[in-house]
């Protein structure tokens, strides 16, 4: 068995989703903690990982927001959302947030495939135009770049690292 055939990309339902909280948080801990620019300042705990995750599943359960997921042998590795709520003009297009792979799963092409399982979600949806933002040459930013997403510009200074160190942030967009 490959290393790859392990591993389960899916959509989380809202029982699953429930469940998975303490996990989905884990991995957005260790996201921060190993100084991703992904809205969160340090010191980061846990607790407040788990929080932002429990006010995303409000919205998942509204309708308002999917969350994705890998999993290596049953263990949550990383996780991807797509924000579906947006103003009555733009019914047609959402918002990638918060691409997350622990630290101890990447460059597996982990990343790669929750983006795929991400856009196939969202084009499920009715949407056809997806935007986001990541940081400026960053490894996400390839990694979008790759994926056939169309770079749009740079902000500089848009954003903080979690050390309070600036960073730019570059805005991309995907037709599905
Ligand atoms: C950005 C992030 C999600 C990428 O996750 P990942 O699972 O490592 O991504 P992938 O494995 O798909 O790709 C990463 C690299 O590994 C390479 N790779 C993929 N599969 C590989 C394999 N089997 N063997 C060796 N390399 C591999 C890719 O080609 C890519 O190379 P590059 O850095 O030269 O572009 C991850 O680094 C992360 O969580 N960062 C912190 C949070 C963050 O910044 N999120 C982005 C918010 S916009």
């Amino acid at each position: 068995m490959s290393d790859t055939d392990q591993i389960e990309i899916r959509r989380l339902d809202v029982p699953e989703l429930s469940t998975s909280l303490d996990a989905l948080a884990a991995v957005l801990h260790d996201c921060v903690t190993g100084g991703a620019s992904v809205s969160y300042m340090a010191p980061f705990s846990h607790e407040e990982a788990r929080e932002a995750f429990e006010a995303w599943a409000a919205e998942v359960e509204q309708g308002r927001r999917l969350i994705v997921a890998a999993f290596d042998n049953g263990d949550l590795i990383g996780s991807v959302q797509v924000i579906l709520a947006l103003p009555p003009n733009q019914p047609h297009r959402g918002e990638i947030a918060k691409l997350l792979v622990h630290r101890s799963a990447r460059r597996r092409g982990i990343a790669e495939r929750l983006m795929e399982c991400a856009e196939a979600e969202a084009r499920a949806e009715g949407k056809t135009l997806l935007v986001l933002d990541a940081v400026t040459e960053g490894d996400a930013a390839r990694l979008y770049a790759r994926m056939g997403w169309t770079e749009v510009g740079v902000i500089p200074g848009y954003a903080l690292y979690p050390d309070g160190r600036p960073c730019d942030t570059t805005y991309f967009w995907k037709a599905l």
